[in-house]
């Protein structure tokens, strides 16, 4: 992604950011849409975010042992989240999800773990899995240098597919250790998931023994205050139902607020199973670390509601904006959105749901939108599958500036250079 290998051209190294903005190495300032793939929800360098890091910096760098940040932060997180009765710090969302599936496989005493293509959960092996030639067989190794045994225990589904997911769970039941999803998917563009299928895997996974493993490493405290989960909850509520609830939840980005801080939590019975109470072994150097858990707590103190108010006003500026003025150009795209995520499939009609319908959109259209929008002073994020990161910082006047670029784009004149 960082090499643009999406989009093409060449990307300069950053050289610093600043609120809504990006400046290269060359000198040149761009409204930024990237925003640390979601960590900057305050804008870059947010002044409360950066004076709790220097503090903090100025007590220690790294101590190697239990700070009370540390507590505060996961205490933090489990105000906001109630699925998240224990917290475990790690540094990064692949250490959260990692530790998620050992857990799961420990606790259940089995191995397959099912995902669903199109999302990702980190760089650890038993996620870089592709779908096999059939439905509820072996996934296929989808990297280099992992092992076809690792893959053989990851099952890889279409993503909303009730009936692939049934069909799994009626064959492989008692061999499921986990179903690990995106709470809303966001890698593969962003995904609103159909009506009902959370709820689907925490009925099928209760029902089965397995573990129900919630990634809400991007839209945690991003897509809502509550991550994903608190809005799926909410209309539960409203509905007058009883909410879904996950076994294990995976956090980062957000909750490091750009330093490295991720978390995997969950129901006590489970975490307890974590060492040193249990025998599923979890360690870390840095996990924890006082100068990012300062970073995350002030990033979570910034967030409070106003705060949200206004990422959910900056949210549908540019993405109605944006909509408003690609379709004034006649240009087909289709808007797919959760929470304050959002991002656009140029060539699609409808929003897609899995990651086949999200792979049939105009990759060449969004590489030419891509550079229109940089030669126009915005930077998005470099690949179509992205969701498009808008901050606090981005204030009327800076959507306006991302809305007239995008209202500007002629795809038929190409606009590369
Ligand atoms: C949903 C999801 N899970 C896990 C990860 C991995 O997190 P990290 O890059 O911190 O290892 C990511 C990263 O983008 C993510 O989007």
């Amino acid at each position: 992604m960082r090499a643009w290998n999406g989009v093409g051209g060449h990307a300069l190294p950053i050289a610093s950011a600043g609120g809504a903005t990006v400046t290269d190495a060359s000198g040149k300032t761009y409204v930024d849409l990237v925003g640390s793939w979601g960590a900057a929800i305050a804008g870059h360098g947010h002044p409360h975010v950066v004076s709790a890091v220097t503090r903090a910096a100025k007590k220690g760098l790294s101590f190697g042992a239990t700070t009370e940040g540390e507590v505060e932060l996961a205490e933090r997180v489990r105000e906001r989240y109630a699925p998240a009765e224990r917290v475990r710090l790690v540094s990064t969302g692949t250490e959260a999800t990692m530790t998620a599936l050992r857990l799961a496989r420990a606790a259940t005493g089995r191995d397959l773990v099912v995902k669903f293509a199109g999302h990702y959960h980190g760089h650890a092996d038993p996620f870089l899995v592709a779908a096999g030639s059939g439905l509820a067989t072996a996934g296929t190794p989808d990297s280099a240098g992992v092992t076809a045994s690792t893959a053989a225990d990851t099952v890889v589904l279409p993503y909303g597919d009730i009936d692939a997911l049934t069909a799994v769970f009626a064959q492989h039941g008692q061999r499921i250790a986990a179903v690990i999803t995106e709470a809303a998917p966001c890698n593969m563009g962003v995904v609103g998931p159909p009506e009902g299928f959370n709820a689907l895997i925490a009925q099928l996974t209760r029902n089965e023994g397995s573990v129900f493993i919630l990634d809400e490493v991007l839209t945690g405290f991003r897509a809502g205050p509550s991550g994903w989960w608190g809005i799926e909850r909410d209309d539960a509520l409203a509905r007058g139902e009883e909410p879904w609830v996950p076994d294990l939840v995976t956090f980062g980005k957000v909750i490091g607020g750009g330093l490295p801080v991720a978390a995997v939590a969950g129901r006590i019975d489970l975490m307890e199973q974590l060492a040193p109470l249990g025998t599923v072994y979890q360690a870390g150097t840095l996990s924890g670390n006082p100068v990012a858990v300062a970073a995350g707590l002030a990033t979570l103190d910034v967030m409070d509601a106003d705060a949200y108010v206004a990422l959910a006003r900056a949210s549908d500026e540019v993405r109605e904006g944006v909509h408003e003025g690609l379709l004034a150009s006649g240009v087909p795209h289709a808007v797919g959105r959760a929470g304050t995520l959002f991002s656009f499939f140029l060539g699609l009609d409808e929003p897609p749901v899995t990651f086949a319908g999200a792979a049939a959109q105009d990759t060449e259209a969004f590489t030419s939108f891509f550079h229109h929008m940089r030669s126009q002073g915005v930077s998005l994020p470099p690949s179509s599958f992205e969701a498009w990161f808008v901050s606090i910082a981005h204030e009327p006047s800076v959507t306006r500036r991302i809305v007239d670029a995008a209202g500007a784009w002629r795809p038929e004149l190409g606009s590369r250079g």
